[in-house]
């Protein structure tokens, strides 16, 4: 089902006759592959009032919300990406009673600096 969504993508970034349109769709296209690939999707949805598990909060914000929260601050991917890298602390929840999760845990391990960077560029452009 996943892939099915994505190759739908991938048909009409491919059918697009505009060059501009084409780009942000693979941009899209990218980006959800990289949330994918490095299990952020497990935890987050992109839009939305996703529910969790036995109809509890969503376990992290859906990155609309965080775009809304944050889109307007210019300081704020620089500690986004550090937050994604290194895992939020459960004692300064940003989220709290909103979410369901105490804390994100460290993502390093999966994705890389520049590659934290692009993807908190991207989410935080998704209220646009
Ligand atoms: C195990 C669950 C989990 C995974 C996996 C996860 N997150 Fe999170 N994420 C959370 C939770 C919970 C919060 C809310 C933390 C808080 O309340 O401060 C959060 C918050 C965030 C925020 C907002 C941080 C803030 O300070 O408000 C961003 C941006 C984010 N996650 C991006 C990502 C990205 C990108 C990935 C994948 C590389 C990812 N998350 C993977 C659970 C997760």
């Amino acid at each position: 089902m996943r892939l099915g969504k994505l190759g739908l993508v991938c048909v009409l970034a491919s059918v697009t006759s505009l060059a501009n349109a084409e780009q942000a769709v693979s941009q899209d296209v990218k980006m959800i592959n990289l949330a994918h690939q490095s299990g952020c999707v497990t935890c987050h949805a992109i839009s939305g009032a996703g529910k969790g598990p036995n109809g509890l909060k969503p376990i992290g914000p859906a990155w609309q919300d965080v775009a809304k929260k944050y889109g307007s601050d210019p300081d704020a991917k620089a500690a986004l990406v550090t937050t994604v890298l290194n895992g939020s602390s459960p004692y300064q929840s940003h989220w709290k009673g909103e979410v369901s999760g105490f804390a994100m845990p460290p993502n390093s391990v999966v994705l890389n600096e520049e590659q934290a960077d692009e993807l908190v560029g991207w989410i935080l452009h998704l209220a646009d």
